[in-house]
């Protein structure tokens, strides 16, 4: 079975290419140029394609001749970029893929879109955990391009027959980027984005100054572990998923027939609290323990029921085991992916 990979070199790419190929799929990656990650794609011994995925013909090109494009790639920061390049990274390009596949002739057996929970909007404060079916509001660039390829799927499924199937991730972490987490410099980007090119700050307007005094006093501590709650104690959840978990989901949805046509939250196990995290982390990198009081709440979820009664998807990773993972990396002992 000949396969496409976008965004071989990324974190879930490079591990999902891993994994299937050890499964016994042909594997065919896309590597943007100049791409500072290209050498992890070069080590996993599989055809690689050199392109920009905005350039429609290298992405035509890359798709035709596939039985299955799983389709990873993505600009998922703005940065300064102008949104319209979002749009040609994020969006066009999953038109140019399926276009090139129907080109191409071969049937495509199927394309699987790597989405976001992003577009339902989690950024809100109150304790909502997301269906499928919910709405899907995007409130940035980045999940709006996101939400635009999945109709594009969808729109390709209906005129043309092709089968797909999306997959809405949440927060992905490689084994080298756990024992970092939870830093106020992480905290304060987030609170600092919001606020950037005059956004409407995503937990709502009327907290800014104090959160930004909050985060003035905490960047004081910058290696701080940071144990989050809100005004009244009540600890935000850490919505978050191994690379690992949404390795198998993405292959279990790949091989079903039941997934096609369908979109599948692929999230981890059930959220821990901030302060579970923030003193596993603690514990486990001697850094300070801070416990920091927000004036608002953070922690909706998107539930996997779906993907767990349809695919058999079993997410392992709780954050429990990914710390005693990254702390084995730590001491060079052999682990069970490549990280980021
Ligand atoms: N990481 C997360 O927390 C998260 C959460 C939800 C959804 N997702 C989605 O899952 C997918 C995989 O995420 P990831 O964490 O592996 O991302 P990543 O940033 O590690 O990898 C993205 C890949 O896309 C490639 N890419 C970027 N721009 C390109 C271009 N113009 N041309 C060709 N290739 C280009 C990069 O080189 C990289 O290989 C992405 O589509 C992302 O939007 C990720």
């Amino acid at each position: 079975m000949k396969a496409l990979i976008t965004g071989i070199s990324g974190r879930v790419g490079a591990n999902l290419a891993r994994q299937m190929k050890g499964r016994g799929y042909d594997i065919r990656g896309l590597v943007m140029p100049d791409d500072p990650q290209a050498g992890k794609a070069a080590r996993l011994g599989v055809e690689l394609i050199e392109a920009d995925i905005a350039d429609a013909d290298a992405a035509r090109a890359a798709a035709a001749g596939v039985d299955v494009i799983v389709h990873q790639g993505a600009q998922i920061p703005q940065g300064t970029d102008p949104a319209e390049r979002m749009l040609d990274v994020n969006t066009r390009a999953t038109m140019s893929l399926l276009e090139g596949a129907l080109a191409s002739g071969a049937p495509l057996k199927r394309f699987v879109l790597a989405s976001t929970y992003q577009t339902y909007n989690p950024f809100v404060t109150s304790p909502v955990s997301f269906e499928e079916a919910s709405p899907q509001k995007p409130i940035d660039i980045y999940a709006l391009t996101k939400l635009l390829s999945e109709e594009i799927c969808l729109c390709y499924m209906r005129e043309y027959g092709l089968p797909v199937t999306i997959l809405r991730y949440s927060s992905i972490k490689a084994v080298n980027e756990v024992l970092g987490m939870l830093h106020p410099a992480w905290l304060n980007y987030f609170i600092e984005m919001t606020l950037s090119r005059n956004r409407i700050p995503w937990f709502g307007a009327e907290h800014v100054e104090e959160t930004k005094a909050i985060m003035s006093e905490l960047l004081a501590t910058p290696d701080a572990v940071c144990a989050v709650s809100d005004a009244d104690g009540r600890p935000w959840e850490l919505v978050v998923t191994d690379v690992r978990d949404v390795v198998d989901g993405t292959i279990l949805a790949l091989e079903s027939e039941r997934a096609i046509g369908e979109a599948f939250n692929m999230t981890g196990p059930p959220p821990v609290t901030y302060a579970r995290a923030a003193r596993l982390l603690a514990d486990a990198t001697g850094r300070p323990y801070r416990e920091v009081s927000m004036p608002f709440w953070r922690g909706a979820k998107a539930t996997t029921d779906k993907a767990r009664a349809t695919l058999g998807y079993d997410p392992q990773y709780s954050f429990d085991k990914m710390v005693q993972t990254a702390l084995a990396y730590q001491r060079g002992e052999p682990i069970d992916q490549i990280p980021n």
